[in-house]
């Protein structure tokens, strides 16, 4: 060894000489170099494609998920992509559209490939524990993949519950937007805001439960996402549509429209 790190040994040429002369070699220098190889870089919808299976409890077309049965979804789920730029993704929707459903697909893929703190917001606790139950559980549940990497929650030692679930290097919480505890348990990374003109004004006397969600991913600042959407409810009063308002302008909403529908 102190042949290597010597000054005046000759220079360190990993293929060569007799250090890399053992058994096992190769192997080892292949893992290495496995290694070095970044992960896939993967959209949201090809990871969907790849590995989201919708359970018949949570779905009216259970089988695997395709993007091409929702299309107008790639854009906006690939936006989440963390080869994106997009921070922001602002989506006023009809229901029943897959919006949700979109949403759900980062939650998987954040598991899978880009662990970090991510926070859920649904408009109240009751509904987060019943989202969490009704699409969290069986998102899980139903990939292999996601499987491997959040114990259930009943387990000892889980690390999980209803309302947070642990998996490598990352956690996800589930909160109410009625609920200022919620919203301020964590910094998140990533923020799904799911029906946003169905929050409180105010969550706990504390304020508008969309700013205080948002504040807890400053620290990540350019490495958060935030994915809010709704349908909007009364025209002049909804949150939906007052973000979409001041989100790009018309030209180039036009023309993401135009990519979300293939050009056309
Ligand atoms: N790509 C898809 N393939 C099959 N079923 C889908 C797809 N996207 C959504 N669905 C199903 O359609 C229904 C509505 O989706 P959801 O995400 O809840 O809509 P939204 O949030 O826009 O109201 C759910 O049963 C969901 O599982
Ligand atoms: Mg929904």
């Amino acid at each position: 060894m102190s042949a290597v790190t010597s000054p005046s040994s000759p220079k360190f040429e990993p293929n060569s000489g007799d250090l890399f002369a053992f058994d096992g070699a190769e192997e080892l220098s292949q893992a290495w170099r496995d290694g070095l190889t970044p992960d896939p870089a993967l959209t949201v919808s090809e990871w969907a494609d790849r590995h989201r299976i919708l359970s018949p409890r949570a779905s009216a077309e259970p089988g695997r998920y395709r993007t091409d049965r929702t299309p107008y979804m790639r854009a906006i789920i690939d936006a989440l992509s963390p080869t994106h730029p997009a921070r922001r993704i602002v989506v006023m929707k009809s229901a029943q559209v897959g919006f949700t459903e979109g949403g759900n697909n980062w939650i998987g893929y954040v598991i899978h490939h880009a662990p970090g703190p991510m926070l859920a917001v649904q408009p109240t606790v009751e509904l987060a524990k019943r989202f969490s139950r009704q699409r969290i559980d069986p998102l899980v549940n139903e990939s292999p993949a996601l499987r491997e990497r959040v114990k259930p929650a009943r387990s000892r030692d889980a690390g999980n519950t209803v309302l947070s679930k642990e998996f490598p290097a990352g956690l996800l919480v589930i909160t109410g937007a009625n609920s200022a505890v919620g919203l301020r348990s964590m910094p998140a990374r990533y923020l799904f805001l799911d029906e946003v003109d169905a929050y409180p004004p105010s969550a706990d006397e504390e304020g508008d439960p969309v700013a205080l969600a948002e504040a807890r991913t400053r620290t990540f600042s350019w490495r958060s996402k935030v994915l809010l959407g709704s349908t909007p409810t009364i025209h002049g009063l909804s949150r939906i549509e007052r973000e979409y308002e001041a989100s790009d302008p018309p030209d180039l909403r036009r023309r993401h429209l135009a990519g979300a529908y293939g050009g056309r």
